[in-house]
């Protein structure tokens, strides 16, 4: 059985700013805002040990917000001792909380619960507030507030009734009670920024140049003589994390691209093609469909198709594998490595104060892996967000068409045609679905929607085309605006474009004679059907 060997550990080499995570929704969107001026951040579970933090070499430290009370039994709880190592400290919400309350403060529940856009008034000068007006528009989100501040420390901003802003200086600690990191908090940059530049002197050297630089010279250096496997989705992910090994160790990379029967329109071949004469990549492609859709003939069970379509996965990948280790071997080579495209984020996530379960659903990791070969581990975007992936792929020369594309199950078509796949349903949608792409690109909007497709649903219902009954399937129009796919809301699409797709689909794709638009948000929908 397989054994994983996740070696990759990040060598600091850029300066740091460690966030500690007490749990608040917004703790992933203060490490991306202050990457976005290039300063590298990492983001803690708060019980962090002091030596943790430390082994990052931090310029400084953020204490996120939370959903807790500092009084709350299970409130999440750091190493106090974190305030006086040494590096600066800005705490955010909660972070100002538990500044107060462990430095010998008062903090107390609110009479009323501050949520929403508040204005504070700046009434002392500090490093965290130069060149701010003395009026800022903010986002606040809590229940509880300082009531006395810890000695030392004294008021920077406020509310017409409530502690806004603290610092102590000396200790080189400040503290906000609103949210910089969030849009709403018009001067919020400036003020991180103020933080993290000017306070601990945190060098922007967090660039892609750097960072394609440092991980190729890194995959060189882990990989050696060795060679590497890696999986194409024809997806953003596996392809910059593919194209950036490419660079480090050449054709030693081989990427493996299964057709799975359940791909869009003509993708099995535009993916090949973009893949190798648009990324020069060295390319393996198996031409499985068949195989999936006979092992998912007569299956109805959305869990049960995705689990038939992993486990193929598995053994196709498998197969191709070993065949291109056991070359490998026979030429002398025993070293063998897998590229995963793993995000930061879910790397936050399974270590985060509330463990893995809280966010991730375990369908979102079917990724497909080799169970039975002892692999390392090579994962190049670990340390980024969705957003520097695009960046990173831009600087290595991606084409915009694969950097913007939106994501795409790994369960593909199967979980978009409900009941039965088959190979005419299949056929049937890929038609339909290839038909709202056009048309959503066409309107250019494209990239402004999180995802835009179609969903078959096998009922049959009476129409009339020309002088002729119709007795066919409906198609679903699913198009929905989102940061993340947590939650989501229906797009309102034009009803030009709407119009465009219907009357496209219903005469062009024979089948299909209804086509409904999909007015569900998520929650309490789910973006794909199944
Ligand atoms: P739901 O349908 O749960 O989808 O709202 C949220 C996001 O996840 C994608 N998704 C999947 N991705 N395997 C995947 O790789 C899956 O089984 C799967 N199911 C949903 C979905 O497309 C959306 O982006």
């Amino acid at each position: 059985m397989i054994r994983w060997h996740a070696i990759y550990t990040r060598d600091v080499d850029t300066s740091t700013i460690v966030i500690l995570d007490f749990g608040s929704q917004y703790t992933q969107l203060i490490a991306r805002r202050i990457r976005e001026f290039n300063v590298f951040s990492v983001v803690l579970p708060c019980t962090a040990s002091l030596e943790q933090v430390r082994a990052l070499k931090p310029k400084g430290l953020i204490l996120s917000g939370g959903p807790s009370s500092v009084y709350d039994a299970d409130a999440p709880k750091a190493d106090p001792a974190v305030l006086s190592m040494g590096a600066p400290v800005l705490g955010i919400c909660y972070g100002l909380q538990f500044i107060t309350h462990h430095l010998g403060g008062k903090v107390e529940s609110a009479p009323a619960r501050e949520y929403g856009h508040a204005q504070v008034t700046v009434v002392a000068e500090t490093t965290l507030f130069r060149g701010l007006p003395q009026t800022l528009d903010v986002w606040m989100s809590h229940g509880d507030e300082a009531k006395s501040l810890p000695e030392g420390f004294h008021l920077t901003a406020k509310t017409s009734n409530a502690v806004a802003g603290i610092a102590d200086e000396s200790r080189r600690i400040w503290a906000v009670q609103f949210h910089p990191e969030v849009a709403h908090t018009r001067q919020g940059m400036e003020l991180l920024k103020n933080f993290c530049i000017d306070i601990c002197g945190a060098k922007q050297d967090w660039t892609p140049e750097h960072f394609i630089q440092s991980t190729v010279e890194k995959i060189r250096a882990q990989v050696g003589d060795g060679h590497a496997i890696c999986g194409l989705s024809g997806g953003v992910d596996s392809s910059v994390a593919a194209v950036l090994v490419a660079r480090a160790i050449g054709d030693r990379l081989t990427c493996i691209f299964v057709n799975n029967g359940v791909l869009r329109k003509d993708e099995f071949a535009k993916v090949q093609r973009n893949m190798r004469e648009g990324l020069g990549l060295n390319v393996v492609a198996i031409d499985a469909g068949e195989r999936f859709l006979t092992k998912l003939a007569g299956v109805t069970d959305p869990e049960k198709k995705r689990k038939i379509i992993g486990n193929e996965f598995i053994a196709v990948f498998d197969d191709e594998a070993t065949k291109i280790f056991e070359a490998e071997k026979s030429a002398g080579e025993e070293v063998a490595w897998l590229v995963q495209g793993t995000l930061y984020p879910d790397v936050i996530e399974s270590s985060s104060v509330h463990g893995p379960s809280h966010t991730i659903k375990s369908h979102h990791n079917v990724g497909g892996l080799p169970e039975n070969m002892k692999l390392k581990l090579i994962e190049p975007l670990r340390d980024l967000f969705k957003d520097e992936v695009r960046r990173i792929g831009r600087d290595l020369g991606m084409p915009e068409e694969i950097l913007e594309r939106q994501p795409f199950p790994g369960p593909g078509l199967a979980v978009r045609i409900l009941g039965e796949v088959t190979a005419d349903r299949v056929a049937l949608l890929q038609e339909a679905d290839e038909i709202v792409v056009t048309e959503i690109k066409a309107a250019g909007l494209y990239r402004k929607v999180w995802q835009s497709f179609a969903v078959l649903l096998p009922v049959k219902s009476v129409g009339v085309m020309g002088d002729q009954r119709t007795y066919a399937y409906t198609c679903a129009i699913r198009a929905v605006e989102s940061e993340d796919g947590m939650t989501a809301d229906w797009a309102p699409l034009p009803y030009e474009v709407l119009r465009t797709i219907s009357s496209r689909i219903v005469s062009e794709v024979r089948g299909i004679n209804r086509v409904v638009y999909d007015i569900t948000s998520k929650p309490p929908g789910t973006i794909e059907w199944e």
